[in-house]
């Protein structure tokens, strides 16, 4: 069954500054939706927004049409929805296996084991280093840690910010072909990406963002034929 994440005329500040202005998107379960734009243009701000972590001034986040309300961000995991933070985000001085328990805090107790379990299948790299500390881990494995951590709670949409930032060509295709088996299988994701390029070709649907709103929403290829559709909101910033 298809499920929907959308956003409707979502409005929200920072510091009492408006960064989010009347922002609408819609992600498809199975689909990847790439989010565009220069520094400071508002994706991160979005996902934060998204995952409940940013009050939101006016707007709406729905899944399949119902609205998620001022939810705060384990409600918003609980509605199926989970946020990747920049910065490969990671619990240091706890190890890699219990940085997976804590993402299972969602589940009930006893799911939480078969749930490391299949997180594992999609990341065997991180079998080995389970009782690693989290904080020794390379710029890569701890992104690996960080997807996985989302993963936990079998997530219908995954909101993935700046995931490649750092990290080597490599471990980034890596890491790209996890978020295409993802969606292969019905996840819906949310992929902001300063390598647009990247982007574009796995993505279904592009939104370019630019000083809080969203500037041109299309095709990927669209994009990719008109370089200044981007130019245009990378100018502007
Ligand atoms: N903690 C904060 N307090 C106040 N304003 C902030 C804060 N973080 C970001 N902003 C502002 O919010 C706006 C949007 O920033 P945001 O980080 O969402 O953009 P971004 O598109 O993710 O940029 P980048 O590509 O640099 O990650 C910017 O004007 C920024 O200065
Ligand atoms: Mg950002």
């Amino acid at each position: 069954m298809t499920s929907v994440l959308e956003v409707r005329d979502l409005c929200a500040s920072r510091g009492g500054k408006p960064v989010l202005t009347d922002v609408s998107l819609r992600l498809e379960s199975g689909r990847i939706a790439a989010v565009l734009g220069p520094n400071g243009a508002g994706k991160s701000s979005l996902v934060l927004a998204m995952s409940g972590v940013l009050p939101l001034d006016a707007g709406e986040v729905l899944v399949d049409g119902v609205a998620l309300g001022r939810a705060a961000p384990h409600e918003v995991r609980r509605a199926g929805i989970a946020a990747i933070p920049e910065g490969h985000q990671v619990l240091t001085g706890l190890s890699v296996r219990d940085n997976l328990r804590v993402a299972g805090c969602v589940l009930a107790p006893g799911e939480v084991g078969a749930a490391i379990e299949r997180t594992l299948q999609v990341f065997p790299e991180l079998r080995e280093l389970q009782p690693r500390d989290a904080g020794t881990l390379s710029g890569g494995q701890r992104q690996m840690v960080a997807l996985a951590q989302a993963l936990m709670s079998r997530p219908r949409f995954i909101l993935v910010d700046e995931m490649s930032l750092g990290l080597a060509p490599l471990i980034v295709a890596r890491l790209m072909k996890v978020l295409q088996t993802l969606a292969a299988e019905g996840c819906g994701v949310l992929l902001i990406e300063q390598f647009t390029h990247v982007a574009l070709q796995l993505a279904d649907h592009a939104y370019v963002m630019n000083r809080g709103r969203i500037h041109f929403e299309g095709a990927p290829a669209e994009i990719e034929a008109n370089p200044q559709l981007l130019h245009a909101a990378y100018l502007a910033g």
